[in-house]
């Protein structure tokens, strides 16, 4: 279901990364394979041969999430204060859902330190390259880690202030403009249901404050009643206080 695709001038690069993640490595796509990784100049980059979008390559130094970065402050974004940044800026974070690292990344640059953990190799490798990449202020204060949070937050000696989740939602067929990263994730990682797990461990650490992100109908993670909501348009944040 994945490999590894060489390109002409970066043999070396994927044949380390077919190593690291104990995928083949092929010379030319075949039919039996539905993501490639490959290199290019500007970086790691995931194709999806079913999906009918172009690759995925995440940057953080140019384009839309960088813009993203570039106009964000704590007073406009929703996630800053849902997480408390208004009130300590320098907070410490787990973000245990990190993705494409969009959202773990803007706490970063908003002054933030973050954890990221996520699970899936494929997505650390291309947060790992863009991370590598990175050459913003706020680099220094992103930690990426390749685990099951659920493992991470149960052996870990770190202290959070703030533990955040944004398991994947359910893909509604309606919306078939779903963005292409959302694609990718949800063509990726399939349907979750282990996030009420994952609430209960990140409980049973105490840290000062949990933030879940749903979508604005959904049940509450552990049908467990936030200490208060903050809604917005498509999804809200249930914050539990400890
Ligand atoms: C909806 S996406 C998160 C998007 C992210 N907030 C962003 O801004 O890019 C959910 C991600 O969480 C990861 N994930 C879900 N459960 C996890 C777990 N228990 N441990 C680590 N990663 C997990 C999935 O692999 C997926 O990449």
């Amino acid at each position: 279901m994945y490999a590894i695709l060489s390109t002409p001038n970066f043999h070396h690069q994927a044949q380390t990364l077919a190593q690291k993640l104990q995928l083949p490595l092929h010379t030319e796509k075949s039919t039996d394979t539905t993501f490639y990784l490959y290199y290019t100049e500007n970086g790691l980059n995931l194709i999806a041969t079913h999906l009918n979008v172009g690759p995925l390559h995440l940057d953080f130094n140019h384009g839309v999430l960088h813009q993203r970065l570039q106009r964000a402050t704590i007073s406009k974004e929703p996630l800053a204060r849902a997480v408390g940044l208004h009130k300590n800026p320098n907070l410490h974070l787990c973000d245990t859902t990190a993705g494409i690292g969009r959202e773990g990344c803007l706490l970063a640059s908003l002054g933030a330190r973050v954890t990221l953990v996520e699970r899936s190799p494929i997505m650390v490798a291309l947060l790992n390259d863009a991370l590598n990449r990175c050459n913003a202020a706020w680099r220094e204060r992103v930690i990426l880690i390749a685990a099951d949070s659920r493992n991470f937050l149960a052996t870990t000696k770190e202290h959070f202030d703030v533990i955040y989740l944004d398991p994947m939602f359910e893909a509604h067929s309606h919306k078939a403009q779903v963005k292409k990263e959302m694609q990718y994730l949800q063509a990726l990682m399939g349907p979750q249901e282990d996030a009420d797990a994952l609430l209960t461990v990140a409980i049973n650490l105490k840290p000062g404050r949990i933030v879940v992100k749903r979508p604005l109908k959904a049940r509450c993670l552990l049908d467990k009643k936030p200490d208060f909501c903050l809604n917005l348009a498509a999804y809200r944040f249930d914050i539990y206080l400890s």
